[in-house]
């Protein structure tokens, strides 16, 4: 089957490339708000996020943290917000997401993203949907947020619970997507039973995607291909439109070129365009790729 493939180094905060209710699934993996390697990118992108890193340097006060924890949050539900827009009624939004731990001002604290997204995506009008845990089997244990245990997980009480899972939170825009009696493209995309059986369940076991040496790839925190692989198959039909707002390297890109879907994905860091470039030069005859850019 034909399909098209969009990639747009643009802000996703605005996607003015797509029309209301045109895009059928939106998967993706923002960055997470308190994760160090992020924070340039927020930074960067949020005047009002550059002030309160500022005013929490020059004076660490709780009150600050919290201030900042929120402008992250509420740049992010930007970007849900143009999603809704854009999905069709019954469309899907998948958000993978991690929570944080770090240590400012001396405390050590979780930051629960996962629960802000939630938030915010209801108050936009998304319902939500039983979501998934991605079980990952790379991350160490912790002990004071400074990497493994040092034997101090076996006294009580000090020690705390790794963040070994990630969320995928599942959205879906209004009512139940509807289809013409035996429609073709949806028959066409049924699911075995061993693909229903292990996908539709809240617990998934999967390796991180290996991150390789190059800075460029360790920046864009890639999920692994099976993940977008199996959001496309679950929550989409052949033919489909598939949105990633936050690129990166492009795995979703490759997942709806592999599962016959058409797809748009935008990403603000243009230097991307290599890794996304290679990743994507295997593709299948069928799968058509532009790419275009949008200043602002
Ligand atoms: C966690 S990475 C996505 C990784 C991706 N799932 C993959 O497999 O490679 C988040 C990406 O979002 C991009 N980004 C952040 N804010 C953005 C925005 N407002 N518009 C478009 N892209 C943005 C970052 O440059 C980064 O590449």
């Amino acid at each position: 089957m034909q399909t098209e493939h969009r990639i747009i180094f643009a802000d996703s905060r605005r996607m003015l490339e797509l029309p209301h209710n045109t895009v059928h699934l939106m998967i993706t993996s923002p960055p997470y708000p308190m994760i160090k390697m992020w924070d340039t990118q927020f930074e960067e992108a949020n005047v009002e996020i550059a002030r309160l890193w500022q005013v929490l340097r020059a004076d660490p006060r709780e009150e600050t943290v919290t201030r900042l924890y929120e402008a992250m949050h509420i740049y992010l539900a930007e970007v849900w917000r143009e999603t809704y827009r854009v999905l069709v009624e019954g469309g899907i939004a998948c958000i993978n997401i991690g929570d944080a731990t770090r240590t400012i001002n001396g405390a050590f604290r979780l930051f629960p993203n996962h629960s802000r997204v939630i938030e915010h995506c209801q108050r936009i009008g998304f319902t939500s949907l039983p979501y998934i845990l991605w079980k990952k089997p790379t991350t160490k244990p912790k002990y004071k947020g400074k990497g493994a245990f040092l034997g101090s997980g076996f006294l009580p009480p000090n020690a705390y619970v790794t963040l070994d899972c990630e969320y995928i939170l599942i959205f879906r825009k209004g009512k139940l997507r509807r289809f013409p009696k035996h429609d073709y493209h949806r028959y066409h995309s049924k699911l075995s039973k061993t693909q229903r059986d292990a996908w539709f369940t809240q617990i998934w076991n999967l390796t991180g995607t290996r991150q390789t040496a190059s800075h460029v790839e360790r920046r864009t925190a890639a999920f692994p291909l099976e993940i977008a692989d199996r959001l496309i198959r679950m929550f989409s039909v052949e033919g489909d439109l598939v949105l990633d707002p936050f690129l990166g390297s492009g795995t979703t890109t490759e997942a709806a070129m592999l599962a016959e879907r058409n797809s748009v994905g935008y990403e603000k860091d243009d230097a991307l365009l290599p890794l996304i470039e290679r990743r994507l030069s295997a593709r299948p005859d069928a799968c058509k790729l532009s790419v275009a850019r949008r200043e602002n």
